[in-house]
């Protein structure tokens, strides 16, 4: 299987999406004999062997029902086991879209933490493209290594264990972008600037202190970088309610030409005018908050 191409029907050894209901998303890796107990009841791996994905399947036990999805970067994000702190969609289409990703690219990401951002950007930039991802953390390149072997997509990537800050990136004048997500990212610009290809290219830093952002900056501004931009995504989602307004006191008294500002108020007549429901979207009172701030820039040497 591959999360980068598309397949009907569920196979032993695929990595697939259980769909219980938003917020209820589980990832299981298919092995014929195997069991997956679920709170609508159990789940028989073989049952799902052959299946389309997108089907409904109804639990061993008949508490529910879920359904089976075919892995995409995005449920992946969700899914994923977490050995770090990782990057969530929203950031992600803010960064794919700034380090102007496509088929072909060359990236160099650091670290690699749980690989919730390799696996977009390896999307993005196959089937021609390769994603270069360092992490010093020997355990958390192996895994990662192993996920995107089991997920198909191991030949789009190189993991190497490696201290990017100390020892730089092992490459030089092959990257169209470079990505850090990284505790101090100063420390890995000069060494980015030289995986660059000699046209240049964009960088991104994920930080989540404003602190790191002004150093990264400066840093970024002192090794040739222009453009250099700071923006941070926060989703808004609305909810949709029906709400009913009251009518809208002009200030008449119905019936009479005198204003009703000048009635003693227990005087004054109801209006008989009707209300109105609409349907209105309303900004939840507290919006999930800050994950970081993505920091921008541009490098032309040519
Ligand atoms: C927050 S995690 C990255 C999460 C990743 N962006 C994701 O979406 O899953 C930061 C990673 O950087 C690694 N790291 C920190 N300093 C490093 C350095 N100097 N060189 C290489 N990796 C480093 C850590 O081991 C950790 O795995």
């Amino acid at each position: 299987m591959s999360f980068n191409q598309y397949k009907d029907k569920i196979e032993e050894g695929d990595t697939v999406i259980l769909f219980l209901g938003v917020d209820d998303t589980l990832t299981i890796r298919i092995k014929h004999g195997k069991t997956h107990q679920t709170r609508y009841g159990a789940v028989r791996h073989a049952d799902l062997i052959g299946k389309q994905y997108g089907s409904r399947i109804t639990c061993i036990g008949g508490k529910g029902w879920l359904h089976v999805l075919h892995p995409t970067p995005e449920l992946w994000t969700i899914t994923l086991p977490h050995r770090t702190q990782i990057i969530y969609s929203i950031d992600i289409s803010m960064i794919t879209l700034q380090l102007d990703l496509k088929p072909g690219s060359i990236v160099c990401e650091s670290g690699t933490g749980s690989g919730s951002l390799s696996h977009a950007i390896i999307r993005s930039i196959a089937p021609t493209g390769h994603l270069y991802t360092y992490d010093y953390h020997q355990q958390r390149c192996d895994k990662a290594r192993e996920e995107f072997t089991d997920h198909g997509i191991g030949d789009l990537v190189t993991v190497s264990c490696r201290d990017v800050c100390k020892d730089g990136f092992d490459v030089e004048h092959i990257a169209d972008a470079v990505f850090l997500d990284l505790p101090v990212p100063w420390d890995a610009i000069k060494s980015a600037k030289q995986a660059f290809k000699l046209q240049g290219g964009k960088i991104c830093s994920f930080s989540p202190c404003i602190e790191q952002v002004q150093r990264s900056c400066d840093q970024l501004r002192e090794s040739g970088f222009v453009e250099v931009t700071t923006v941070e995504c926060i989703a808004r989602p609305y909810d949709v309610k029906t709400i009913c307004l009251p009518p809208y006191n002009m200030g008449y008294i119905e019936g009479s030409t005198e204003s009703s500002d000048d009635a003693p108020t227990d005087t004054k007549p109801k209006s008989s005018l009707k209300g109105f429901t609409a349907k209105c979207g309303i900004l939840p009172k507290e919006t999930a908050g800050h994950t970081g701030f993505l920091t921008f820039a541009s490098l032309y040497t040519e």
